[in-house]
């Protein structure tokens, strides 16, 4: 009998059970329940001694998440399970990787540590690592990045033509510049300076996209801003169409409708975050690396 055990914990489930049936693995759901004052109940409903668990969860939303997941991978320890493996297809808190200023808590090496406490493996897809370069600079535990730049321009080739990619920052680069090469295009990355959470510059000086089809390529959209103002500068630029695409979509606040009213023709993300937009689906490039 298969000792692996898939378990899906919110927003994730729907990518962990079609994961589970692919790899015709169990699959198990936790009982989660909210007492009146907020506090978490959590049951394993059914026997995990000697198994392997492979917990799907995206840490979209962190906060709460964080505590659930703690609680669950230490009772599953207690519980006598053999292995833990956390597939975290977003992995939140990674931008805070540098005391920027004095007395800032650097969220990133904090989770990581917290993790490696808890945890046998880890396995996220295009975590944010800029000043942090490798996940093994922060995990004791055995690390996975994958990265979703080949789905990405798999898409961006199917459905968009005569494309021209844009990075809206440096911390951009790296998929901007794959999905352009694997598209077989150019990219253009530009300047963006952030004042505030809400407030970003970007600057396009010297832009040409006259009639040209622009894809804006980011790892994450979060407020949108970052969108929004790369979108403005891209317009001044002349360009045709413009589509925005991103790994994790986490659109706060109404950032997708906000970025559809600045001029985006089209929002697409991956699935690593589940939303309307979310057309690409990730579970491949999970089932492959768990198969290994
Ligand atoms: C940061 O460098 C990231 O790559 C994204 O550009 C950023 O998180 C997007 O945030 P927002 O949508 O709030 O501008």
């Amino acid at each position: 009998m298969n000792s692996k055990i898939v378990v899906g914990l919110a927003p994730s489930e729907k990518l962990a059970k079609r994961i589970a049936k692919r790899l015709r693995y169990e699959y198990m759901g936790m009982v989660i329940n909210k007492f009146p004052d907020g506090e978490l109940y959590i049951r394993f409903p059914k026997d995990v001694k000697g198994k392997r668990l492979i917990i799907i969860q995206s840490l979209v939303d962190p906060n709460e998440k964080i505590i659930e997941l703690l609680f669950i991978c230490n009772t599953a320890k207690e519980l006598g399970v053999k292995s833990i493996t956390l597939v975290a297809p977003y992995l939140s808190y990674m931008r805070a990787d540098r005391r920027f200023h004095k007395g800032e808590v650097v969220s990133a090496r904090i989770l990581a540590r917290v993790l490696n406490s808890c945890i046998d493996e880890i396995i996220t897809i295009d975590p944010h690592l800029h000043r942090i370069k490798k996940l093994s600079e922060i995990f004791k535990i055995k690390s996975k990045k994958l990265t979703c730049t080949e789905l990405m321009a798999d898409y961006i080739k199917k459905t968009i033509k005569n494309s021209i990619v844009v990075g809206p920052d440096e911390e951009s680069y790296q998929w901007a510049n794959a999905v352009a090469k694997k598209i077989g295009t150019k990219a253009y990355v530009l300047k963006k300076q952030r004042k505030g959470s809400r407030e970003v510059y970007v600057s396009t000086k010297g832009l040409e996209l006259k009639n040209q089809n622009v894809v804006i390529v980011d790892d994450i959209v979060s407020t949108g801003h970052t969108m929004i103002e790369t979108i403005k500068g891209v317009k001044k630029a002349k360009a045709k169409a413009i589509s925005c695409i991103c790994v994790h979509g986490l659109f706060v606040e109404d950032a997708d409708k906000k970025i559809l009213k600045s001029g985006a023709n089209k929002i697409i993300s991956c699935n690593t975050i589940p939303n309307k937009y979310s057309k690409i689906d990730v579970s491949s490039l999970i089932i492959n690396e768990i198969k290994k």
